[in-house]
């Protein structure tokens, strides 16, 4: 169900970064949502673009976003920056949660690079409610590029610790932070790629179990090494398309004259999905419920692939 929202408020909140705070048209609670989730806002260029949710999951007057400006943006963090001022309508998704807290555990880590905060810092409101201890790393280049800081300060003192790379006595000491990877402990890391990548690493290391890991995981991989290839055949024409190993299956369809609306191209959208008859897909998205997969009636073109020799589409 698609929610119309409003931008209450805006503002920036560190170089680069806009905070937007969004509202129901209608004034009623959002629906509700757990610490780490995203929600997908529809831009008025017609591109999807996920953003975590950084505020309190125990307020539902607004959603709060940060959107850091991407210089190598196709046009979603440009939009956001450009087109969506105070008083902007838009349409957002329902929140999902891929980087769900595990609120069992004893003792947890939280670690934020640059404009990862957002979902960190919402964790770090439901773990405080909850009266469960954590440590707050933030990691940015300086503090004029760190979203939120002054308020994760306030809110939590005792936790946060502050890394710049431009002051290197400040800067992350994974021996400090990963230390004791007890079994009930837990790991919480989003930020750049590489920044995910360090840390991870570096848990493994240090005897860190993958369940104790979580990383957000907005990027689903879209093509490996090593994919097959196979077939797509369209129910109305009958029409035969052959998907190569280097290739997608909406790469392949494009190719052959066949239209399918894209906008992630990551499987995190669901603008791709389209109905299957026939054969298994081989589903790679975030999007589909565990329950949606089984059924196997749908599948997402820009990253997912096929079990069986062809997928008949209902095209
Ligand atoms: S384009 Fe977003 S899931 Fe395929």
């Amino acid at each position: 169900m698609m929610i119309q929202v409003r931008v209450a408020s805006r503002a920036t909140v560190a170089q680069d970064i806009v905070r937007l705070d969004l509202v129901a048209l209608d004034g009623a609670p959002l629906p509700p949502f757990t610490a780490g989730a995203h929600i997908d806002l529809m831009l008025p260029n017609g591109l999807v673009r996920q953003y975590s949710l950084s505020n309190d999951p125990a307020r539902r007057e607004h959603y709060r976003v940060a959107v850091l400006r991407d210089p190598a943006s196709r046009g979603g963090s440009a939009v956001v920056h450009e087109a969506l001022g105070e008083g902007a309508t838009l349409t957002i998704g329902p929140p999902r949660n891929l980087f769900a807290l595990d609120e069992d555990g004893d003792d947890f880590v939280l670690l934020a690079g640059g404009v990862g905060i957002t979902p960190i810092l919402s964790m770090a409101h439901r773990l405080a409610a909850l009266g469960k201890p954590f440590a707050l790393h933030y990691c940015a280049r300086d503090a004029a590029r760190a979203a939120f800081l002054d308020e994760a300060g306030a809110l939590f003192p005792a936790q946060l610790q502050r890394h710049f790379d431009a002051a290197p006595e400040t800067r992350l000491d994974l021996d400090q932070a990963l230390a004791n990877p007890s079994s009930r402990r837990h790991l919480y890391v989003c930020g750049p790629r590489g920044f995910m990548d360090f840390v991870v690493a570096g848990a493994r290391a240090r005897g860190w179990t993958e369940a104790q890991i979580h990383q957000e995981s907005f990027a689903a991989a879209s093509l490996e090494a090593g994919a097959q290839p196979f077939s797509l055949r369209i129910a109305s024409t009958g029409q035969l398309i052959a998907v190569g190993p280097d290739q997608t299956a909406a790469q392949a369809l494009e190719a052959a004259g066949v239209f399918v609306p894209l906008s992630c191209e990551q499987g995190v959208c669901g603008t791709c999905l389209t109905p299957v008859l026939e054969g298994q897909p081989d589903h790679r998205d975030l999007f589909q419920t565990d329950e949606e997969k089984a059924a196997n009636t749908q599948f997402t073109p820009c990253c997912s692939r096929a079990r069986s020799p062809v997928l008949v589409l209902d095209l």
